[in-house]
């Protein structure tokens, strides 16, 4: 029990860096919580027109809880590097350090299944690449591919990581409420469109 208690602690703080945050900060590009969609994700740092800092914000979102659930994997054991991606993918989504107001969870929930299950991650980010060629919508093609993963990974019979990507995949369908109206209406912005 001690052990899943640090990795979810652990996992918690390197999830909770905002990394789109801090880079558009540096670059003195402002608070990106006011462009676009108000997002702290690749997606939104890249209305900024910085291509460079978007795939930056990306490496290093999927980095931090791939990173989480590799260490407490080798330090503990499996089940506790499954936590540890989930607790960073929390800490993204509800960081302590912004009033628990962060993003929405799509490169964590990557970087946590290259992590604990690479095939699954692979199948699941080429879900998200074909989506986003055939359709430009960054958010539609997070949802898709959520909505796929956990059935890949049952298909990969791994129950622990299909489970993890089904509690993953309800909350990117939550933190995406905003970006579903706007599907609905025809309103969401395609990949790369500057904010009106
Ligand atoms: O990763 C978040 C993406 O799916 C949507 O981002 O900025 O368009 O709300 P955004």
């Amino acid at each position: 029990l001690i052990s899943i208690i640090i990795a979810v602690i652990g996992g918690y703080l390197l999830g909770s860096i905002p990394f789109g945050l801090v880079l558009t900060r540096m670059a003195g590009l402002g608070d990106i919580r006011e462009i676009g969609s108000k997002n702290i994700g690749a997606t939104n740092v890249l209305r900024t027109g910085r291509k460079d800092l978007a795939a930056a914000t990306l490496i290093l979102d999927a980095a931090k809880a791939g990173i989480a659930a590799l260490i407490f994997a080798a330090l503990f054991n499996p089940t506790a590097g499954l936590v540890a991606g989930g607790a960073a993918f929390l800490g993204h989504c509800f960081p302590v350090w912004l009033k628990f107001k962060g993003g929405k969870g799509v490169a964590t929930f990557y970087g946590t299944l290259f992590a604990v299950a690479w095939p699954v991650g692979i199948l699941a980010a080429l879900t998200w690449i074909g989506m986003a060629l055939l359709l430009r919508i960054s958010s539609l093609s997070a949802l898709v591919a959520a909505a796929l993963a956990p059935l890949i990974a049952y298909l990969f019979d791994m129950p622990g990581v299909a489970l993890l990507c089904l509690f993953l995949a309800a909350l990117i369908f939550w933190r995406h409420r905003a970006n579903i109206q706007r599907l609905m209406s025809g309103e969401e912005p395609r990949i790369g469109a500057k904010p009106a």
